[in-house]
């Protein structure tokens, strides 16, 4: 299995702290952004990576990450997406790097406490199709929702102004090689975006979606309070140790 972080985007929510740089190497306590998503993925036991970025500061990443050997990775690839033009739309320039082979995907502005090796353990079993991760939130309408009937997701809704329940979609999916083929097929959605969350709608609607409940506390960093709360979960987890 192969792992993709999408980093790209403008990070326009944080803007002026983006002004100059790209959110995923804003500080998150004593760390850069996209140190985090990266460790979750090398944690899975995972050794070949490809980062995805986009805007004026990608060449960065490279300076930063170098060849991922620091973290003890055998392959770090990157990739640039032209614009901001969607999770999907970056994750489409993962197909040759996939080279059929399954993948987890994790946003780059996604931080989580624990491990998530059983969930990638679980579908590297799974025959095919993709699996998710939820986790029960306080504030859903910021999120991809999922509506949930007798155990099933039936449906994910993006943002939605009355959630159908109170499990979010994390920014970690995990999909097999149809990915790329439905990513084809997409059209914009209302913001303008090839949105993920119709992704995971079609292998939802092909009866091929399984999923699993986070363990620990998770969060995005994409907004200045969210960004703060990353930096006091990590600071607290840091304190404990
Ligand atoms: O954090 C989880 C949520 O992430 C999910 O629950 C939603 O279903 C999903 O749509 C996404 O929501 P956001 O609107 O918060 O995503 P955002 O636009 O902030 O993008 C998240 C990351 O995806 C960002 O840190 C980098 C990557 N990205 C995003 C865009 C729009 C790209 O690489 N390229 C892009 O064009």
């Amino acid at each position: 299995m192969k792992g993709v972080i999408l980093a790209g985007g403008l990070g326009s929510r944080l803007y002026p702290l983006t002004k100059v740089t790209n959110k995923h190497l804003l500080p998150v306590y004593n760390k850069p952004m996209i140190y985090y998503p990266l460790e979750t993925l090398v944690k899975t036991g995972i050794k070949d990576i490809m980062v995805i970025t986009g805007g004026t500061s990608s060449g960065d990443f490279l300076r930063l990450l170098e060849n991922g050997r620091e973290f003890g990775l055998e392959h770090l690839t990157y990739a640039y997406q032209e614009g901001e033009k969607g999770i999907a739309h970056a994750l489409a320039l993962a197909e040759h790097f996939a080279a059929g082979e399954k993948i987890v995907v994790i946003l780059g502005d996604n931080i989580i406490e624990k491990d998530i090796s059983k969930e990638v353990e679980i579908f590297s079993k799974q025959e095919k199709g993709a699996r998710i991760i939820l986790k029960e939130v306080d504030d859903p309408q910021r999120f991809g929702v999922a509506e949930i009937r007798e155990g099933k997701i039936v449906k994910i809704i993006e943002k939605p102004s009355i959630p159908p329940s109170r499990f979010a979609v994390i920014g970690i999916y995990m999909y097999d090689n149809q990915v790329f083929d439905f990513i084809k097929t997409l059209k914009p959605s209302a913001r303008g975006e090839l949105e993920i969350t119709d992704v995971n709608n079609m292998y939802i609607e092909k009866g091929q979606m399984t999923y699993g409940i986070l363990d620990g506390w998770w969060t995005d960093a994409g907004t200045f309070e969210s960004l703060l709360k990353a930096n006091i979960l990590v600071a607290k987890q840091r304190g404990k140790k």
